[in-house]
C-alpha cells in the first residue's frame, strides 16, 4: 500500500511525479504529496485526498519546479489522513516518502524524543525521518546503511538529502520497489506502470539494497554500503495497458480484456489439447507427488482458489483446503512434506500471503505461486511458479486477474487429474477444448449489458442483500458479493444456499434482495427451493441462470440468462454478470469505482 515515485532527470519533475502518482493511486489514496528541488532548496506540497486534491492545492499555493524530487500517495496505516500526515515528511536535512510500516517506529520515537527531536505528524514514517536526519554524517548511503539496521518492519523509501540537491536515495525492505533507468534521467517506483511512459528498463532492488540515483545512472549498493552489478530487467508491458482507452473507468476496461487475458494465459499452457505446465516447473512426476493441497490467499485471489478447490476435488479426488492468508499462518498449520501449497496472488506483494508461503516452506510444503506482477517477491520465493498473464489491473476490485487466476487453476486441475490417473487424455483434451472456449461466450455477455443494468438499478436503494448458490455457484457468489461490497458500499454476505434456514434467513424482508446462482444442473432444483424459501417470505429475487433453463415464474423476480456452456466452466462465464452488476450499481450510486474509499490494491501491510 502507498506508491511512491522518483524523479532525477530534465524534464519538469512534478509533472513526472504527478503523472507517476496517478498510475499508482491505486496503491492508495488518503492522501498525496511531492517533494522537489527548486532551486537547490527542498520545496513540498501535499493534501489530503486524491490527487486531484494535490493538484489543486498547487495551483493555489503555487507548483514547485525542479527537475529532481520524490512523490507519494498514501494509504493510512499509522495517523489518520490529514495534511500533517501526508508524504513526505521531512527530518530536517532529509525528506522522504515512505511505502509499509515500521514496527518499533515507538521505541525510536521515544529514543529521539528522549534525544530532544521533535515531531510534527502522527506517522511511522516521520520516524525515520528524523532518525536519518538525527544520524546524518554527510554520507547519504552510509546513513542509510546504518539507520536501516534499526528498523524492523516493512519499507520502502525514497529519501532526499537537503545538501545532495542531484540525488535521489531509495532503499527497500519487503515492500516492492525499482529503479528505473532511462536516457539521462532516472526513477523510482513502487511499479512499474509508473515509469512505463518514460522507459521500460528497470532494476528490482532486492532486501535491504540502497539506489543512488543521478542523471548519469542508477547505483545500486547492499546494506552495507558495498556496489552491487544486478541485471537490467525490461518490462514487457503495453503503455496502452495503462490508459483507459475510452471507457469510462479501468473496471469496466478491465471486464472488458477478460477474453484476451485468458487466451494469453491459457495458450502458452496448452500443447497438443493438453495442459503443459513444464516450463513452471511442473511435470506429471511431480504432480503424482502430493497428497493434499493447500490454497492460500486473501480476498479475490482467496475465492480464486475456492473455485480451484471444487474443480480439483471433483476431477483429481486430491483433497484440497483453502485458507486466508493472515489466519493461515498464525494457526499453526497441519501441513508438512508432501504437501503442495499455492498461493495465489494478483500483485504478488501482500504480506499476509508472502508470510504464509514462507511458513508453509519452512514446514516442508513445496509451494506453487500463481502470480499476475512479474519479479514480486511472491513469485521469486515460489519453488513453482505460473504466471497469470493479466497485464496490468488497475482498478482497485479485481476482476481480469480473478479471472485468470481460475483459468490457471483450471489447468492445474486438470493436469493433475490426468496424472493421477482420474481422467483419461480424451476428457482431458475435452476439457482443455472448453476451457479454450469461455473467452467467446464471455465476449458474448460483455455485448448485452441491458440486462445487468437494469438489475443494478434495481439494487441502489437496498441497504443489503445476498447472495447464495451451491457447490461452484456457491464458491462464485462470494466473489459477486465482495465485488458488490467493495465499490457499491451495499453490505453483502454470499451463502451456501441450504445453510440459510439455520440461521440467516431471519434477515429475509421485502427490503433484502437475494441474487441467487443457479449455474450446477445437479444441484439447480435444490437451489430452486432455496429461492421459494426466501422468495416466500418475501425477499426480492434476481437468478442467474441459463438462457435455457424453465423456471418457475412465480419464484423469481428477475432473471440474468447465461449462454449454455459445460456445468464445471460456469464460474468463468457467470462471474462476468457479477461483476457487472457490482459495476453498474457503483456507477449508479455516484461512486469512485476504481478508487473504492478504505481499500487499496497492494497490501503489503498485515
Ligand atoms: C486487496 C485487494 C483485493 C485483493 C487482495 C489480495 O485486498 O483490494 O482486490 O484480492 O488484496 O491481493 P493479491 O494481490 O494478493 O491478489
Amino acid at each position: 500500500m502507498c506508491g511512491i515515485v522518483g524523479y532525477v532527470g530534465k524534464r519538469d519533475c512534478t509533472d513526472v511525479l504527478m503523472n507517476g502518482l496517478s498510475k499508482l493511486e491505486y496503491r492508495g489514496y488518503d492522501s498525496a504529496g511531492i517533494a522537489v528541488f527548486q532551486n537547490g532548496k527542498i520545496e513540498v506540497a501535499k493534501a489530503k485526498g486524491r490527487l486531484k486534491n494535490l493538484e489543486e492545492h498547487m495551483k493555489a499555493e503555487g507548483r514547485p519546479t525542479g527537475q529532481i524530487g520524490i512523490g507519494h500517495t498514501r494509504w493510512a496505516t499509522h495517523g489518520e489522513p490529514s495534511d500533517v500526515n501526508s508524504h513526505p515528511h521531512s527530518g530536517g536535512r532529509v525528506t522522504i516518502v515512505h511505502n509499509g510500516i515500521i514496527e518499533n517506529y515507538k521505541e525510536l520515537k521515544d529514543y529521539l524524543i528522549s534525544r530532544g527531536v521533535s515531531f510534527d505528524s502522527d506517522t511511522d514514517t516521520e520516524v525515520v525521518a528524523r532518525l536519518l536526519d538525527y544520524r546524518y554524517n554527510g554520507s547519504p548511503i552510509q546513513t542509510i546503511s546504518e539507520t536501516i539496521r534499526d528498523l524492523e518492519g516493512s519499507y520502502a523509501l525514497g529519501i532526499i538529502f537537503a545538501d545532495h540537491p542531484e540525488q535521489v536515495y531509495a532503499v527497500r525492505c519487503e515492500s516492492p520497489l525499482i529503479a528505473g533507468v532511462g536516457d539521462g534521467e532516472n526513477f523510482i517506483a513502487s511499479d512499474v506502470p509508473a515509469i512505463l511512459e518514460y522507459t521500460r528498463d528497470y532494476y528490482l532492488l532486492e532486501h535491504e539494497e540502497i539506489a543512488v540515483l543521478g542523471r548519469d545512472g542508477v547505483h545500486i549498493f547492499d546494506a552495507y554500503g558495498q556496489p552491487v552489478e544486478k541485471e537490467l530487467k525490461t518490462a514487457d508491458w503495453d503503455v496502452e495497458a495503462i490508459r483507459k482507452n475510452g471507457y469510462v473507468h479501468f473496471m469496466l476496461k478491465e471486464i472488458h480484456e477478460q477474453p484476451t487475458a485468458i487466451r494469453t494465459t491459457i495458450s502458452p499452457r496448452i500443447q497438443n489439447g493438453l495442459p503443459n505446465l513444464e516450463e513452471c516447473g511442473i511435470t506429471l512426476e511431480v504432480l503424482r507427488g502430493f497428497r493434499q493441497i493447500h490454497v492460500v490467499a486473501c480476498g479475490t485471489a482467496m475465492h480464486a482458489g475456492t473455485v480451484g478447490k471444487y474443480v480439483i476435488e471433483k476431477l483429481a479426488r486430491v483433497p484440497v483446503t483453502v485458507d486466508i492468508a493472515s489466519e493461515f499462518r498464525y494457526c499453526d498449520p497441519l501441513v508438512g512434506t508432501g504437501d503442495l501449497v499455492i498461493v495465489i496472488s494478483q500483485s504478488g506483494e501482500t504480506a499476509d500471503s508472502l508470510a504464509a508461503m514462507r511458513l508453509a516452506k519452512s514446514l516442508g510444503a513445496k509451494t506453487l505461486a500463481i502470480v499476475n506482477a512479474m519479479g514480486s517477491s511472491i513469485a521469486r520465493e515460489a519453488d513453482m511458479l505460473i504466471y497469470t498473464h493479466a497485464g496490468p489491473e488497475i482498478a482497485v476490485a479485481s476482476t481480469k486477474a480473478y479471472m485468470v487466476q481460475i483459468a490457471v487453476m483450471y489447468l492445474f486441475a486438470f493436469e493433475l487429474a490426468l496424472a493421477v490417473g482420474q481422467i483419461d487424455e480424451t476428457e482431458c483434451r475435452r476439457l482443455v477444448t472448453l476451457l479454450e472456449q469461455t473467452p467467446d461466450s464471455i465476449a458474448e455477455i460483455l455485448e448485452r449489458k441491458e440486462q445487468v443494468q437494469y438489475i443494478a438499478s434495481s439494487l441502489i436503494t437496498a441497504d443489503s442483500l445476498l447472495y447464495i448458490g451451491r457447490g461452484l455457484d456457491y464458491a462464485l457468489s462470494m466473489e459477486g458479493s465482495l465485488k458488490l461490497k467493495e465499490i457499491s458500499y451495499i453490505h453483502s454476505e454470499s451463502y451456501a444456499a441450504g445453510e440459510l434456514k439455520h440461521g440467516t434467513i431471519s434477515l429475509i424482508t421485502e427490503n433484502m434482495p437475494v441474487i441467487a446462482v443457479a449455474t450446477q444442473t445437479a444441484l439447480r432444483e435444490k437451489t430452486i427451493s432455496n429461492i421459494k424459501e426466501v422468495k416466500a417470505r418475501g425477499a426480492r429475487v434476481i437468478l442467474v441462470c441459463r438462457a435455457s433453463d424453465t423456471i418457475d415464474p412465480e419464484a423469481v423476480d428477475l432473471r440474468y440468462d447465461l449462454p449454455d456452456f459445460d456445468d464445471l466452466l460456469m464460474p468463468m462465464i457467470a462471474v462476468v454478470p457479477l461483476q457487472l452488476i457490482a459495476y453498474y450499481t457503483s456507477v449508479l450510486k455516484g461512486n469512485d469505482v476504481d478508487k473504492p474509499r478504505n481499500l487499496a490494491k497492494s497490501v503489503t501491510v498485515e
